[in-house]
């Protein structure tokens, strides 16, 4: 019967893993963001790196975004408005 001293052992064991995993889950969870978005979206065709080596106005993201849209990008009105925004926040230009 040695293992059922060791019984809340294994159980403290597994509570560390389930948290663990819910943890990981929330930190993925997280990533449905603005960066999880621009991945997804402007990630596909070329690197996320072609939009983020540039600085754009807020009007110049909006214009290339629509251009991407028009080339097959797949994002809705929305999530459009959402990365316009996020890359103006992060790359901006002043003209
Ligand atoms: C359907 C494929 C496709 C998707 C999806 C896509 N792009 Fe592009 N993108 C291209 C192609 C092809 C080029 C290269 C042609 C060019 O430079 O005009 C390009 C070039 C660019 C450039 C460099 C030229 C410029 O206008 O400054 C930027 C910045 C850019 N994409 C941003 C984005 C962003 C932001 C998204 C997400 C909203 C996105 N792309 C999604 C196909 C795509």
């Amino acid at each position: 019967m040695a293992w059922r001293k060791r019984l809340p052992q294994i159980v403290a064991l597994l509570l560390v893993a389930a948290f663990t995993l819910l943890d990981l889950s929330c930190t993925s969870e997280d990533r449905s963001g603005e960066e999880h978005l621009l991945e997804v979206g402007c990630g596909v065709c070329h690197s996320t790196d072609t939009p983020l080596s540039k600085r754009k106005t807020l009007e110049g993201w909006r214009r290339t975004v629509k251009a991407m849209r028009s080339r097959g990008a797949r994002i809705s009105d929305q999530e459009a408005e959402k990365i316009v925004n996020y890359l103006y926040r992060i790359r901006p230009a002043e003209k």
